[in-house]
């Protein structure tokens, strides 16, 4: 039996008042939940991408056709610890300029 009829009309307002403010709760819950379900997936940087953000903080980036293999591996562990880059965010990097490197004249 539906006893709200029976409740003074503070403890009517109240319970309304509960009853919105769950409601408000329950919405924004969901579309939390939704936006975290719709947010793109988190893209993983290139080699390149990772060079040119981390690269020219100090100096301008060199064109990676301007060294060697050789010479990139030797930068790169100096540079490395410039730039203060996680092991594989380095590695990424180094393969980068690796692969675009120019050759002894
Ligand atoms: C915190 C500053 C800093 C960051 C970040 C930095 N470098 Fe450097 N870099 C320097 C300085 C200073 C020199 C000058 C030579 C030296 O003191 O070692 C240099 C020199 C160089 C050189 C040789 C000089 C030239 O102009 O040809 C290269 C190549 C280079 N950096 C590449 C890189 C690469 C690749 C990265 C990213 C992994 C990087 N640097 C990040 C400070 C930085």
């Amino acid at each position: 039996m539906n006893r709200f009829h029976l409740l003074t009309p503070r403890r009517r307002t109240s319970l309304a008042v509960a009853a919105v403010a769950a409601a408000l709760v329950g919405a924004v819950a969901v579309t939390i939940a939704r936006a975290a379900d719709t947010a793109p997936a988190k893209k993983k940087l290139t080699g390149a991408e990772l060079y040119a953000i981390n690269c020219n903080r100090c100096h301008s980036e060199r064109y990676p056709t301007e060294r060697t293999k050789d010479e990139w591996k030797t930068i790169m562990t100096h540079m490395r610890v410039r730039a203060n880059l996680p092991a594989a965010q380095a590695k990424e990097i180094l393969k980068y300029l690796q692969e675009n490197a120019g050759s002894n004249p």
